[in-house]
């Protein structure tokens, strides 16, 4: 049955009144769907967020590595998400990646006992568990610098995956030294060794796009997700996980001009007046953008009938592992 938005909406609030269910989305999604959401935030808040609700069918609006860390962090709970979208980032690597990764570093000279794995949240649950077997942990855009800051007293080398610009990012902060696997660049010799996996929606920001805002407005600020290549973020005045950037921008004087590089649909929730994308093609999540209020409605009819779609599983042993990961972030 075809039915127009504001119908959806109207039903998804009828099955939220009478179901145990939360609906969870992260700020990329779609503003509809972003509206029904009873609880929202970057992907750290949603993790930690969720496990506090007491609801029995968490609804994840959001990518599947989001989804997947509620399921491992509450394995108790039924988590569904009304569109299995997958971050395009979080794909990059498997776990025989991982393995493969830790072997480069094997033959560059690095034994096991001084690597410590951190992987950043957008990755699967299969490379979290790897990742907390080798006594590492999970990161987020807005933890990654404290995290690193941690894991270097264990006088250790680290395996940084699945973002290449994340890590990178964040050793140009701390005045570290960083390679790429398979770029050429000196393993042996780095402190954070990161996997050459990235963000296609934060590639599409430029340095030029910065040039060209900083000319048509002076005085104007660039404000950039830490996803976005080193040289953005270097180029630019704040760089900030999805929440931080909110807090950063929604407390600028009203007058002030910003131009923002992460996701289409959070910028463009932001501010009316004076917030800018920074890019000139519309940098969209693909997948992200995917799940509709159509597919919001159909998992909670879904529901309502007692045979849950999508539904978030999460085999025993990488449940156990990967808790372990990111029960090790948390606790920081
Ligand atoms: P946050 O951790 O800032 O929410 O970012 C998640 C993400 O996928 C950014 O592309
Ligand atoms: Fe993944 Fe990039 Fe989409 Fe974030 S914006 S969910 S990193 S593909």
């Amino acid at each position: 049955m075809q039915l127009t938005n504001e119908e959806l909406k109207i039903k998804i609030n009828e099955y939220k009144k009478k179901l145990d269910v939360a609906v969870v989305a992260h700020f990329y999604q779609r503003d509809e769907v972003f509206e029904m959401a009873d609880i929202t935030g970057d992907s750290l808040e949603l993790a930690i967020r969720t496990i506090d609700s007491k609801a029995k069918f968490v609804v994840f609006c959001g990518v599947g590595f989001m989804g997947q860390s509620v399921k491992v962090l509450s394995p108790h709970k039924r988590v569904v998400m009304p569109k299995a979208a997958c971050c395009a980032m979080a794909s990059m690597i498997d776990g025989m990646q991982f393995d493969v990764s830790v072997k480069a570093l094997n033959d560059s000279g690095i034994s096991n006992e001084n690597i410590l794995p951190i992987t950043y949240i957008n990755s699967n649950a299969e490379v979290k568990a790897k990742v907390g077997m080798m006594g590492g942990m999970v990161c987020t855009s807005s933890n990654a610098k404290k995290i690193i800051t941690t894991a270097l007293k264990e006088g250790k080398k680290i395996l940084f995956v699945p973002d290449r610009c994340l890590g990178q990012n964040i050793a140009n902060q701390m005045g570290l030294k960083s390679a790429v696997l398979g770029d050429g660049t000196n393993i042996a010799d780095a402190d954070i060794i990161c996997f050459n996996g990235f963000c296609s929606v934060h590639q599409l920001f430029s340095v030029d796009d910065i040039k060209f805002y900083r000319k048509k407005y002076p005085g104007i600020l660039i404000a950039v997700h830490p996803e976005c290549d080193p040289a953005i973020c270097d180029a630019s005045d704040f760089v900030g996980s999805t929440s931080q950037l909110i807090k950063y921008i929604t407390e600028l004087p009203e007058d002030q001009k910003v131009a923002v590089g992460t996701e289409f649909n959070m910028v463009n929730r932001l501010r009316a007046k004076n917030t800018y994308v920074l890019s000139s093609t519309k940098p969209e999540c693909p997948t992200m953008n995917e799940t509709t209020l159509r597919d919001v409605y159909d998992i909670l009819k879904s529901i309502d009938e007692g045979e849950p779609l999508n539904e978030i599983l999460v085999d025993e042993n990488t449940q156990k592992w990967a808790k372990i990961a990111l029960d090790r972030m948390l606790a920081l």
